[in-house]
């Protein structure tokens, strides 16, 4: 095999996991096991070359074709809508798109709720099904202060565990959507690197049935 296939996975807990499965699936490659702060890692054996990126960025890799398939949360693809195509749920990863607050909180409708997301225009849509006018607040990270501090009514958010809500005197309010890993693929790669991406794709797949 002359070219490698470029495979972007999101750095982190989700990334050993997803790595675990792409070993398993027959695509290791033992130097991601020691990685200093080497970004890349290539198994020409194998015919794969990963690089390790922040999980919100996978999707940019897959999506201009600097990685030809990657792992990204299904979140991701659904805030920034990449154009990519979505090959798999790898089933890891599970998490909870919630709106969350004050137990017992209670939205009297009056006037627009204030909520802080990360997740824009998943929230944007979210309400916009229901009716309901909200005050957007954009937000990076640490999203649990903003009810705490009066910053917003509620928020919209990831709910893994439920630890951090647990403890920071914060519930579950509504469930909006179940989240998982996705297996993604840029589009073009799928033509022109049509075998490695199916033969990979089709390995993932054997992997995660046998799990089941
Ligand atoms: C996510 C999310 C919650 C937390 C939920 O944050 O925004 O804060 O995980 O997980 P839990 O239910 O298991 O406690 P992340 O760790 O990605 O960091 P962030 O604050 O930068 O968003």
């Amino acid at each position: 095999m002359s070219e490698l296939l470029n495979v972007a996975l999101p750095k982190g807990r989700l990334g050993d996991k997803v790595y675990g499965l792409f070993e398993k699936a027959g695509y290791g490659c033992p130097d991601v096991l020691d990685p200093g702060r080497r970004l890349v890692f290539e198994s020409p054996e194998r015919g794969v070359r990963y690089f390790f990126v922040k999980p919100s960025d996978v999707a940019i890799y897959v999506e201009r074709g600097a990685a030809d398939v990657g792992v990204a949360g299904k979140d991701i693809l659904l805030e920034y809508r990449p154009d990519v195509y979505e090959l798999l749920d790898l089933g890891l990863g599970r998490c909870r798109m919630c709106v969350c607050g004050r137990p017992g909180h209670s939205d009297s409708g009056e006037r627009s709720l204030r909520v802080a997301t990360k997740f824009t225009r998943i929230t944007r849509d979210y309400y916009a099904s229901l009716g309901r006018s909200v005050d957007l607040i954009h937000l990076n990270g640490s999203i649990e202060l903003a009810p705490i501090l009066g910053l917003s009514d509620v928020i919209v958010d990831i709910v893994e565990t439920g630890a951090t809500l647990r403890e920071n005197g914060l519930a579950v309010l509504t469930e909006i959507l179940p989240i998982s890993a996705r297996f993604i693929a840029n589009k073009p790669s799928c033509k022109f690197k049509y075998e490695a991406v199916t033969a990979l794709t089709r390995r993932l797949s054997d992997c995660i049935e046998e799990k089941l």
